[in-house]
């Protein structure tokens, strides 16, 4: 099974960004995490990060007929972009939201997701453990596909 691992703007600053918030690990080893997950559950996985909502609007379009299913961690992005729900809903593949961050518990403007509305489930204040369970979640129910 092929998965497309998205992160948003600023995901590529962990470590930097506010580390009490986020943590003091770097997105190179979230994708290290990501890649070694992926890897024990059979997943064949691809990962992306852009600050620029654009590119993952084309990347989600470069899915289609190419990968199986998404995780995304839109970032900010989640409570703005109607873009990026046009496009999870363009390609109609399976995906997880993921959130590192408790996002239902911090600013009510962070409770509101347009991506969300084109995802299957949503895991949120888990940290990298979120991608995880994302990736086992899809790997349970689309993997035999
Ligand atoms: C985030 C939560 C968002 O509200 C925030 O804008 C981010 C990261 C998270 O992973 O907790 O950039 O998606």
């Amino acid at each position: 099974m092929k998965i497309l691992v998205i992160n948003g703007p600023n995901l590529n600053m962990l470590g930097v960004r506010e580390p009490e918030i986020y943590g003091t690990n770097s997105y190179a080893s979230l994708c290290a995490f990501i890649e070694a997950s992926a890897a024990a559950f059979g997943i064949e996985c691809s990962l992306f990060q852009s600050n620029y909502e654009g590119a993952i609007v084309e990347r989600i379009q470069q899915a289609y007929g190419a990968e199986d299913a998404i995780v995304i961690n839109p970032a900010a992005y989640t409570h703005t972009s109607v873009a990026i729900l046009d496009a999870l809903k363009a390609v109609s593949l399976p995906a997880v939201e993921v959130h590192i961050s408790a996002v239902d518990e911090r600013e009510s403007f962070r409770r509101v997701s347009y991506a969300g509305m084109a995802c299957e489930k949503k895991i949120a204040g888990l940290g990298f453990e979120g991608y995880r369970e994302a990736l086992r979640y899809l790997a349970e129910r689309y993997g035999g596909k």
